[in-house]
């Protein structure tokens, strides 16, 4: 069947060429013109178990026994406790979960929780968010108020609230580079940006360690965590978007409360929370946000449909579970020093590598190949049998996660072949 009427995302009304996928198992995805292709970007980022796990089976399957949704109004299930209950446990001084359908609505309701808090506290003029340069927390109108990068906002500037924006961020390769644990902070500027702007922000967001639509830049810990400190000593809370990162990526549950060592006000997780299963995003409410609504005894006025969906939340805690009694953890983070390896190779290899970066289940490449266009790159991958979509002029490897050190085995040596292939001179 041709596509006809389906408008994909981020594409025109008509894609070119698309992809028509007629099955997907394990890391790979099957085409309809024969080809299997290592899902190497992990279905933008929210497969950790590859497809059809037999996890993510059995947990929808023992659930729909149940029931598949019911109202979240007023009512619960054990389910749905027991996943909170696991998400709470990750850190020490979190409370509550709220739970939404994407990530982006749960960027929304951090920001939401974190303003009506300054309302209940009769502080209603803190209504600025404060984000980071190459900043990305979603597409809906108000996320795009904090996003850092121009292609998905200049067209809506009339419609986005206007926040402010941190430049100058220390970026790092990986968490090997001497700026991860010791940068460079321009402490005297930021002092007066605070003590300038402070009384006007309710929020800082933070994109724990990796801005990945910018680009899967990593930024440097110790910059993260001076950022941190000072945004909190003028009384600003911070959001954790951890939507890409957190619940496995970088080998942690939380990078926020493990990696960089800090509770937030709200941290927010999607993508991985339910496997790439059914949609569904979480807010981790830190417990001096819930206790200012406690105090006023106010409703928080935001609820959708599928909050707490049974069948993703069957999933999550089944996944959750998985990481707390599996090697899958320590396995990426052993894949991170293999992947740190690599790209010290690559760069002597290749002079084309104008930057290589890895963290984690993550590695990416800055490619000045201007002669190249990233369609070419595609279609060089595909006949290597790797699917990816490079960002510009970046091409990153975010497999699954269940059998990562065993996959790079595979994936590295095409990775190489492909470079190979790029650096030959174009025929004709
Ligand atoms: C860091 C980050 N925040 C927010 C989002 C938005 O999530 P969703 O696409 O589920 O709305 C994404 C999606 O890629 C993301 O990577």
């Amino acid at each position: 069947m041709s596509l006809i009427h389906t408008w994909l995302p981020a594409a025109t009304p008509d894609s070119d060429n698309p992809l028509q996928i007629i099955a997907a198992e394990g890391p790979y995805l099957y085409t309809r013109d024969g080809q299997k292709l290592y899902d190497a970007i992990s279905s933008w980022w929210c497969k950790p178990l590859g497809h059809r796990h037999p996890l993510v089976k059995e947990s929808l399957e023992a659930q729909l026994k149940i029931f598949e949704h019911h109202l979240p109004a007023n009512a619960y299930n054990a389910t749905i406790e027991q996943l909170s209950t696991l998400l709470v446990g990750i850190f020490t001084q979190m409370d509550k979960v709220i739970y939404a359908s994407d990530g982006s609505s749960a960027i929304e309701i951090a920001m939401k929780l974190s303003y009506e808090t300054r309302v209940l506290q009769g502080e209603a003029k803190r209504c600025k968010y404060l984000a980071l340069s190459g900043a990305y927390h979603g597409e809906t109108i108000f996320t795009l108020g904090v996003c850092g990068i121009a292609n998905y906002t200049q067209n809506y500037q009339a419609l986005i609230s206007q926040n402010l924006f941190i430049e100058d961020i220390v970026y790092v390769d990986s968490p090997q580079d001497p700026a991860w644990d010791n940068a460079p902070f321009a402490s005297e500027k930021l002092e007066q940006f605070f003590n300038q702007h402070a009384s006007q922000i309710t929020a800082l967001l933070i994109e724990p360690t990796v801005q990945g639509a910018a680009g899967l830049k990593i930024i440097s810990r110790d910059y993260l965590r001076k950022l941190i400190n000072l945004a909190r000593a003028h009384g600003i809370h911070i959001i954790a978007d951890e939507i890409m990162v957190g619940l496995g990526r970088l080998g942690y549950f939380s990078v926020t409360k493990e990696l960089l060592g800090s509770e937030p006000d709200l941290v927010c997780f999607a993508k991985h929370l339910t496997a790439g299963s059914i949609p569904m995003s979480s807010v981790v409410v830190n417990r001096s946000i819930s206790d200012i609504y406690r105090k006023h005894k106010q409703i928080f006025p935001h609820s959708h449909t599928h909050s707490c969906n049974s069948l993703a939340a069957a999933v999550a805690v089944d996944y959750l579970s998985l990481l707390h009694n599996s090697d899958i953890l320590a396995d990426v983070r052993v894949a991170e020093t293999i992947l740190i390896e690599f790209n010290i190779k690559l760069k002597q290899r290749f002079a084309f590598i104008s930057k290589a970066r890895a963290i984690g289940a993550i590695a990416a490449w800055e490619l000045n190949l201007a002669a190249k266009s990233m369609k070419q790159i595609v279609a060089l991958a595909h006949s290597l049998g790797i699917h990816l979509r490079p960002i510009g002029n970046i091409v990153y490897l975010l497999p699954p996660i269940y059998n990562i050190l065993e996959d790079l085995k595979v994936l590295l040596p095409k990775i190489e072949i492909l470079f190979e292939k790029l650096q030959e001179p174009a025929k004709g």
